[in-house]
C-alpha cells in the first residue's frame, strides 16, 4: 500500500523556523529573522555565527543580506 506523503510540519516544542534559505544547514527565514532581531546579528557574518546559515556554499548570502536590511528598515520606521 503507498500512502500519501504530507509535508513535515514542526514538533510541537520546536519553534517553526520558516521555509528554508540557506539549504546547505537547513536554516529557514525565522531562525535568521531571529539572530537578526533577536541577536543583534547585522551582518551577514554575523549570521553565519549564530545559525550557521551562509558559510557554506554562500549562494544563500545575498538572500540573508536581505533579510537583515528589510529588519533594519523595518526597525527604522
Ligand atoms: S545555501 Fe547557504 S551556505 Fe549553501
Amino acid at each position: 500500500m503507498v500512502r500519501p506523503s504530507l509535508p513535515a510540519a514542526p514538533a510541537l516544542d520546536m519553534p517553526d523556523s520558516g521555509a528554508i534559505v540557506c539549504s546547505c544547514f537547513s536554516v529557514g527565514i525565522n531562525t535568521i529573522a531571529a539572530a537578526v532581531t533577536g541577536q543583534g546579528c547585522t551582518t551577514v557574518e554575523a549570521v553565519g555565527a549564530c545559525t550557521k546559515a551562509g558559510t557554506n556554499c554562500g549562494s544563500c548570502r545575498a538572500e540573508i543580506r536581505g533579510i537583515i536590511d528589510a529588519h533594519r528598515l523595518a526597525a527604522a520606521e
